[in-house]
């Protein structure tokens, strides 16, 4: 919004003194350059657990220098309204930005993270829009000399923006639960995807061809948005399911190219170094997490998966498929795994999603010190997509200050799951699905964390609905599985008393 509001072109001369003007200019310079390593040393922080918090402050840092520099840069550069009516746009945009930022950041529950996450990303669509329409009706000088390059910075930049708003906002409706979660199937929807960028191609031509502010220019720029916006829904539509995570870095990543597009709108480096940062380090996220759950970026982005589920195919101990007998599952009660936990040397903790919706990463932290003063090796297994974004159980698991030396990424303990004693599945669910190991289940291929093959499995849930992806989990009936049923932060509690 403060970059918006430096673009306003009010054509009078600089009210400043020219040294002023000077000293100020090479400052915001340093002040970006300052900020933008701060970013990246920010990036970096954040991918360790034990450095995640200085990343943390060391990018809000960077994200207040840029603040600061881009203030004092509007404020000098553009006194032809008056230095005050500026400060005064300024200070508005900065108190309604800071009223809804701080007023949803208080309210959003970790479960809720990523809806906002979706959301926040559908304003930078919106801006790079805003920006887009503000550059073409208004460019400033050094955007003028520019001349075509400067009205396809404006076209991409308006393009990236609007998929990435629509996209956004589908992405928000879908993970809260406002719509369906699944994918929209249209007939010939990869033609029709194609189709709108072909189109928005050949609007380009025409854009880029006809003389500035004609109404042809108009025409196309108009109709490429309308057509853009619908691209960005449809796009998001049709993904479904366990692909929504990828779905959230992937609106990530283009929300970053969009700010590098309205960057280079508005001639500002580090807004165009900053959304080359989000925009690559998003795109890296989605492909570790397409790894993570063996699909392909490409099949993620052309959607249609995760609509149905289908149960597994039958098999002794799998859960029954159509026309096999329903299976029987084995309750147990808290006492009953507090013998078990006791008794046990070694312990893996799978958590999940229902860990996070119920709070119980306290009573888990509280349980595995107790088991570690007791001898008992402790260890937990982190599936990467667990949960409802990226490191959501890590965030969790530090919140609780359990020691990090003791999260283990899934691949670091699967081999050795044969020599555990007892695994808690605590609110987890796909992630410990056996039927990704079978061909034909929708989830075939996803790489899961081998609870079953430890010698006793307690799976902690409320009943025995499906997790995210829908799909039927065989892990319930095997033989060596128990379930501990209700919320599992008073199971823990019950086991921690019992212990
Ligand atoms: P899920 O498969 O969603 O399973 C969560 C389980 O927690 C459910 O079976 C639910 O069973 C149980 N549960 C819910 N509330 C509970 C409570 N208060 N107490 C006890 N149990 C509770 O979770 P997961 O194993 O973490 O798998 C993650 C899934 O989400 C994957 O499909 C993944 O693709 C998707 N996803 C991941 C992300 C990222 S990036 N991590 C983002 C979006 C989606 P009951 O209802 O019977 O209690």
């Amino acid at each position: 919004m403060t970059t918006l509001l430096t673009t306003l072109p009010v054509p009078v001369p600089a009210a400043v003194p020219d040294a002023v003007a000077t000293a100020v200019s090479r400052g915001s310079v340093l002040a970006y350059l300052v900020a933008a390593l701060l970013f990246i040393l920010a990036l970096s922080g954040l991918s360790r657990h034990e450095t995640a918090q200085r990343g943390n402050s060391l990018g809000a840092i960077g994200m207040g220098t840029a603040l600061v520099a881009t203030v004092v840069v509007a404020l000098t550069s553009d006194p032809g309204r008056g230095v005050w009516v500026t400060a005064l746009l300024i200070a508005l945009a900065l108190l309604v930005g800071a009223t809804i930022g701080t007023t949803l950041a208080r309210r959003v529950e970790m479960t809720g993270m990523p809806q906002l996450i979706a959301l926040l990303h559908s304003f930078v669509g919106l801006a790079a829009v805003l920006v887009g329409f503000n550059s073409y009706l208004a460019p400033d000088p050094t955007a003028l000399e520019l001349g075509s390059f400067h009205l396809g910075e404006v076209y991409l930049g308006i393009f990236i923006g609007a998929v990435t708003l629509t996209g956004s906002v589908i992405a928000f409706l879908k993970l809260s639960g406002r719509i369906a979660g699944a994918p929209l199937t249209l007939p010939g929807r990869n033609w029709l995807n194609l189709g709108a960028l072909v189109v928005s191609l050949v609007f380009m031509v025409v854009f880029l061809r006809t003389p500035e502010h004609s109404t042809w220019s108009w025409v196309a720029l108009v109709a490429m948005t309308v057509i853009a916006l619908l691209l960005g829904a449809h796009l998001v539509a049709a993904i479904g399911g366990g692909d929504m995570p990828v779905v959230v870095s992937m609106l990530n990543s283009y929300s970053g190219w969009a700010a590098a597009a309205a960057g280079f709108m508005l001639d500002n480096d580090l807004l165009i170094l900053t959304g080359a940062l989000v925009g690559s380090s998003g795109a890296y996220l989605s492909w570790i997490m397409c790894r993570a759950m063996n699909r392909s970026f490409v099949s993620v982005i052309l959607g249609g998966f995760g609509g149905e589920s289908q149960a597994p195919s039958p098999r002794p101990g799998a859960g029954g498929g159509e026309g096999a007998a329903p299976e029987e599952h084995r309750e147990v009660d808290a006492a009953t795994v507090a013998g078990m936990l006791a008794d046990a040397h070694r312990v893996v903790i799978t958590p999940g999603y229902g860990m996070a919706v119920a709070h119980a990463q306290y009573p888990v932290a509280e349980l595995v010190e107790k088991l570690r003063s007791r001898g008992v090796r402790v260890e937990f297994a982190i599936h990467p997509v667990a949960g409802r974004l990226p490191g959501h159980m890590n965030v969790l698991l530090a919140e609780a200050r359990v020691p990090y030396d003791i999260v283990l990424e899934m691949d670091e303990v699967n081999d050795e799951l044969g020599d555990v004693d007892v695994v808690l599945v605590i609110g987890a669910n796909d992630t410990v699905n056996p039927a990704a190991e079978e061909p034909g289940s929708p989830i075939a291929g996803m790489p899961v964390v081998r609870v079953w093959e430890a010698r006793e499995v307690v799976v902690f849930k409320r009943s025995m609905a499906t997790g995210y992806a829908g799909v039927q989990n065989p892990l319930f009936f095997r033989e060596n599985t128990q379930m501990l049923f209700g919320d599992a932060k008073s199971s823990v509690e019950d086991i921690i008393k019992a212990l």
